[in-house]
């Protein structure tokens, strides 16, 4: 038993390759939290079937896919649970009991919920993109965790999740920990190449986005045509000059420095030098990271060893939780033998 503090957090496996952003914005303190944090992180695959389901061997290789990204990112199977979310049945187990304490007015509140039902198209959406936060909340509570790391985007997840343990809590009596949202204020918010008003992301046009299995070449190529200005002056000003920021930003978050430090070791030189300096910075982190990765997927049978062992963590907290949540709710206990 630990008496750090608990995190939790997930990730969905959705494509072929983490992107820039994501490991930036959100992996890389992941990794740093495996210290200072009892760390829980959990491919939340059941959540990728709830918009288009991918194909199953799709599914099953982008799983392994992001678990064995994650691992090359510096997250270590004995210093974290790392685990693949339909490995617990505790998951759903749990949801279902979540659902029953939500209001039908509350999902339909969810601004995810709305923007990718709109965008999905009215026939196409099915019930589980409606429940999609509530597996999120069990995904949470399950490990009462007290912290979770996410996005400005997952915030009104996270409200929602504190809801309903407080609801339960106060129904049923204390069971789950409330967690709150830890949202580092240095972790980077990486934009988009080509259009830095929007967030880097794997749903936009490729030219704009660094996936980190990337060839050196493509990876030079993008940064050398990151949309800019045309002022000619290297200084960090998110607002005025976006792009420019981007890619000091980027920087400044692979090499741990400051983006200020960044800017002025660039100051009076020109955008080209940056950009070479950044794609130089983002190839002598992808390089490495792709090899390392490669390596894991190479050997699936070890790669599921690692994850068997983190369901098998992962089990040992989430099971005690909804064996308490169902005792509570009045479930009658299964009889032994
Ligand atoms: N919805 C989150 C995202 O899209 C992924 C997620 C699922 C998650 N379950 C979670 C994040 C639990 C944090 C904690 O990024």
């Amino acid at each position: 038993m630990s008496n750090k503090p608990r995190v939790l957090s997930g990730i969905q496996p959705t494509g072929e390759s983490m992107q820039l952003g994501n490991y930036l914005g959100a992996v890389q303190n992941w990794v740093q939290m495996q210290d200072g944090y009892d760390a829980y992180y959990c491919v939340v695959d059941l959540h990728a079937i709830t918009l288009e389901p991918p194909e199953p061997e799709a599914l099953r290789q982008r799983t392994r896919i992001v678990a064995a990204q994650l691992l090359a990112a510096g997250l270590d199977p004995d210093r974290c649970a790392l685990f693949v979310q339909s490995h617990l049945p505790e998951h759903p187990q749990l949801s279902w009991v979540l659902e029953c304490l939500t209001g039908f007015g509350e999902a339909s509140r969810m601004t995810q919920f709305k923007d990718k039902s709109t965008r999905a198209g009215a026939d196409r959406q099915g019930v589980g993109l409606f429940t999609y936060p509530i597996l999120q909340a069990a995904d949470i509570l399950l490990y009462q965790a007290d912290q979770v790391p996410i996005g400005e985007d997952q915030r009104q997840h996270l409200e929602l999740t504190r809801n309903l343990a407080q609801r339960f809590n106060a129904r049923y009596g204390d069971t789950f920990v409330v967690p709150e949202a830890f949202i580092p204020k240095a972790a980077a918010k990486i934009l988009d190449l080509q259009d830095p008003t929007a967030k880097m992301s794997k749903s936009r046009p490729d030219a704009g986005t660094i996936y980190l299995s990337d060839p050196a070449s493509v990876i030079t190529r993008k940064i050398k045509r990151a949309v800019t200005d045309t002022d000619g002056e290297v200084r960090y000003d998110p607002e005025g000059k976006p792009g420019l920021s981007n890619l000091l930003a980027i920087h400044a978050a692979l090499t741990g420095a400051s983006v200020e430090a960044v800017a002025k070791e660039f100051s009076g030189q020109g955008y080209g030098a940056l950009k070479g300096a950044v794609a130089e910075a983002v190839v002598a982190f992808a390089e490495p990271f792709a090899a390392r990765s490669q390596e894991l997927l190479d050997d699936p049978a070890e790669l599921d060893r690692i994850l068997a062992r983190g369901a098998e963590r992962a089990r040992a907290v989430a099971s005690v939780t909804v064996a308490d949540a169902y005792a509570k709710v009045g479930f009658l206990p299964a009889a032994v033998g």
